[in-house]
């Protein structure tokens, strides 16, 4: 099938651009002996997951336990969850704990407290690494704050638990206005980090584990002395903001939206079918402050974007696309492609993405682990 033949609008990933996006990314990693853990909340996707497994990536992260219970039932062996996962879900990690190597972050001592209470019970040990706030200020302990190191010795003392190390996102980068702010965040954090651990180290808390991870920030992680685990998740495909802040190439971007012209109002002014209900309405960010909803391919051979054509405002099932500075040539039923702001939030909008290599559909990825909020 050529996607010509596919509805519109239609999310498409191309296969050779992911699969060189995953090649990269791991070979980054393992070329400095850093574990790769890609967090998958990009793609949602058993099948994705499997192709970073086979690459070497050491397992997956997951956001929320139901999104770690599809990869599990899809026989992905070690999984992470990065979130502040509230005890109230003992019983679901328990299970879970029972099909694939489970680990979560805690960041509270009530929490850390909880979980405790709740292994001991089931007489089994959860392994945890405390989230550490790197300028974020989104989740995790203050580095700064005298209790720091003694919140690590307190987890690592709880019976039921096992303290592997210490994790941070600096997701701070994403709003960095220059590739010199990126390296210095991505230099801070691992700075954190490693002297949180020695300082936990000194009092003889064993730390085996200092994972960080954003894409933007990864190609200067790599470079840090100290760190063991990287986790970054959108590199998979990339997305318009990656290629703002400098993280990837336009060329890179493996995921696109395939939309129809739908109405032509006036010569400078096109309506795609492509609203926030498939971009999304996540604003565009990285270096320049770039505005509008994507990056405007005209046509689905086009090998450069259309920089005249700006997706300037959604509606749900609306893109209202101006034509800077004069007319286009595109008319109602033809197609393009659109480069999002956010693939991740893309990819969570559709039940499943087409796996392209140019004109031809090869595959379709079910977007298995999309909409699990709970
Ligand atoms: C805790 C955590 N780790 C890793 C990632 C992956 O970061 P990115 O999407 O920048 O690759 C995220 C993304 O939201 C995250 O929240």
């Amino acid at each position: 099938m050529r996607i010509t033949d596919l509805p519109t609008p239609q999310v498409l990933v191309e296969r050779r651009r992911l699969e060189a996006n995953l090649d990269r990314m791991q070979g980054a990693a393992s070329a400095r002996g850093i574990r790769l853990r890609p967090h998958a909340k990009t793609h949602k996707s058993p099948v994705v997951a499997r192709w970073q497994i086979a690459r070497g990536a050491v397992g997956i992260c997951c956001a929320k336990v139901g999104e770690a219970e599809v990869f599990a039932a899809a026989g992905i062996p070690d999984i992470r969850l990065p979130y502040p996962v509230n005890p109230s879900n003992a019983d679901r990690l328990l299970a879970l704990m029972d099909r694939a190597a489970i680990s979560i972050v805690v960041d509270h001592a009530a929490v850390a407290r909880g979980w405790s209470a709740a292994m001991a019970r089931a007489d089994r040990t959860l392994d945890v690494l405390v989230k550490v706030d790197v300028g974020y200020h989104r989740c995790g302990i203050d580095p700064a704050a005298p209790g720091a190191v003694a919140f690590l010795r307190d987890v690592a003392a709880l019976a039921g638990l096992r303290l592997r190390g210490v994790l941070s996102h600096a997701g701070q980068g994403y709003t960095a206005s220059s590739v010199e702010e990126l390296e210095r965040i991505a230099r801070t954090e691992a700075a954190i980090l490693r002297d949180l651990a020695a300082g936990a180290r000194a009092v003889g808390v064993a730390i085996e584990e200092i994972s960080v991870g954003a894409t933007p920030t990864a190609r200067f992680s790599v470079n840090e002395e100290g760190v063991t685990e990287l986790r970054p998740g959108n590199y998979a495909y990339f997305d318009r903001t990656q290629v703002s802040l400098g993280a990837a190439r336009l060329e890179d971007c493996a995921l696109t939206v395939m939309a129809t012209v739908v109405s032509k109002p006036a010569p400078d002014r096109i309506v795609l079918d492509s609203g926030s209900k498939t971009l999304s309405s996540d604003a565009a960010r990285g270096f320049g402050r770039p505005s509008g909803h994507g990056i405007v391919f005209a046509g689905l051979e086009a090998p450069e974007p259309d920089p005249r054509l700006h997706v300037a405002r959604l509606s749900e099932e609306h893109a209202v696309v101006l034509v800077e500075g004069g007319a286009t040539n595109l008319e109602p039923g033809d197609r393009v492609r659109v480069v999002p702001n956010h693939a991740c939030v893309v990819s969570n909008l559709v039940d499943r993405v087409q796996l392209v290599d140019g004109l031809q559909v090869v595959d379709t990825l079910d977007v298995a682990a999309r909409g699990k909020i709970w």
